[in-house]
């Protein structure tokens, strides 16, 4: 069944990004190890970046770090603009099935259907977010979240520690 073995590779991805967690020195790393494995092992994850909340910057700027899709246009992102402002602004994951159908989609890729972005929390702010796009619709379910609010905490918690 689709949801028994989605489920089952979602908890093999949770092995293997703790594993990556245990071995890298940096959040660097740790953020590059992310990128490559989710791209490359999960079937509906085309697009896996990080943004990073440019220091000082006036206005804020979420800016485009370690990727694994295809190139995007979209380097550095206004607060106020699309789903990765809405949820670095908000602090809340969002998760969207139909980018079509919402107005705040900044568009990457025609291939593009559904996408969830997850903030990353430093020192209880706002450091940046795990942005991942899928050719599929729908493609987040819950335990996709999971993981990815997962991914997302313990960049968190590197880049505390950095
Ligand atoms: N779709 C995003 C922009 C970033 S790309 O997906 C890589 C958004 O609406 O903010």
């Amino acid at each position: 069944m689709a949801i028994t073995s989605n489920l089952r590779k979602v908890e093999e991805m949770r092995k293997e990004v703790e594993r990556l967690n245990s071995e890298a020195h940096t959040a660097d790393q740790l953020m590059e190890g992310i990128t490559v494995l989710l791209n490359k092992e999960m079937l509906k994850y085309n697009w896996v970046g990080f943004y990073l909340l440019e220091a000082g910057a006036d206005p804020p700027m979420l800016v485009l770090g370690h990727y694994r899709g295809a190139m995007t246009p979209h380097t550095r992102i206004p607060l106020n603009l699309g789903i990765c402002g809405a949820a670095a602004s908000s602090g809340k994951t969002v998760v969207v099935d139909d980018v079509k159908l919402d107005r705040r989609y900044l568009a990457c890729s025609l291939e593009t259907k559904s996408e969830i972005v997850v903030p990353v929390f430093v020192r209880g702010q706002v450091g940046g977010e795990l942005d991942i796009d899928s050719h599929f619709l729908a493609a987040f379910a819950d335990e996709d979240r999971e993981l990815v609010e997962y991914c997302a905490r313990l960049v968190g918690q590197r880049l505390e520690n950095g």
